[in-house]
């Protein structure tokens, strides 16, 4: 107890003295969009992602909502009117605070029926990061999160591989922030095994769709991807929880 309050202290101190030097902070909150599919969205009966679990870790008056559409594809959430809605906000909010828009899909884009080649969800999520920025927000590309299926392919690589560097792919070209969420929970999954990764699920047998808990904990490694990466702006806006992080670090249920 007293050591995670002293490194806490430790860490908002390095911080505080890392932000002059720095410069392209502002001064202004963070409202966060987060579009995406049911592995970002609120918690019901199809689905259930990471994103409340992130947002809970927000520090007044920092905010967020959870745009994420179940079934959502990279096509589907623009045809449908969600993208324009993460869009109005962005532009509805941009003078009060830093609109951040992270954009996370790949788990339907894949599927054979919706006929989007890995070329097209390629430059889908370029498009869509561009647009953000051309509203006057921040995009952040997040590679997709692992299901919890545990069969033998699932080790170093799974199933949304091809997804993942999709992403990335197009986080380079459109020089847009990106963070490897696909990475990180198929390590953490790996880690602590079949049992303890199931028992995220939203419910038995739903290997791709989170609990509370589980959007308590994925979200928490999307809070540390992002802090990894843009500390120096976020830092003091989302809630650091020491012992979940080092649990997460260390491979253990968290
Ligand atoms: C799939 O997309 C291609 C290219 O856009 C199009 O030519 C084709 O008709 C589509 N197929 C189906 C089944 O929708
Ligand atoms: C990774 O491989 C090991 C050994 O083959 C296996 O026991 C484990 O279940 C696999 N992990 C996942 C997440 O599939
Ligand atoms: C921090 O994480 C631990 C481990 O998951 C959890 O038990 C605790 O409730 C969390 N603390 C807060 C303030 O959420």
């Amino acid at each position: 107890m007293k050591l995670s309050r002293s490194l806490s202290v430790l860490a908002s101190f390095s911080l505080a003295t890392a932000l002059p030097g720095r410069g392209h902070h502002s001064n202004k909150p963070p409202a966060f969009f987060l579009a995406g599919d049911s592995t970002t969205a609120v918690q019901s009966e199809g689905g259930g992602g990471w994103g409340d679990g992130f947002l809970s870790f927000l520090i007044p008056t920092a905010w967020g909502t959870n745009c994420g559409h179940n079934g959502a594809t990279t096509v589907s959430f623009v045809e449908g009117g969600d993208w324009a809605t993460v869009i109005g906000e962005v532009e509805d909010n941009k003078d009060e605070y830093d609109c951040w828009v992270t954009i996370q899909f790949g788990h339907n884009d894949q599927k054979p029926a919706k006929n989007i080649t890995l070329q097209m969800y390629q430059e889908n999520l370029v498009e869509l990061a561009e647009e953000v920025k051309s509203a006057g927000g921040t995009p952040v590309l997040v590679t997709p999160l692992t299901r919890r299926n545990f069969v033998s392919e699932h080790n170093a690589t799974d199933s949304l591989h091809d997804e993942r560097l999709a992403t990335i792919t197009a986080a380079e070209e459109s020089h847009t922030t990106w963070i490897d969420l696909n990475k990180a929970s198929l390590a953490y999954v790996n880690a602590i095994g079949e049992e303890a990764a199931h028992s995220y699920n939203l419910a038995e047998g739903d290997n791709t769709h989170l609990s509370d808990r589980g959007s308590a904990v994925f979200g928490r490694i999307v809070a540390d991807l992002l802090l990894q990466k843009k500390g120096y702006e976020l830092g003091k806006w989302i809630e650091r929880n020491e012992t979940m992080t080092a649990l997460i670090r260390a491979g253990l249920p968290a």
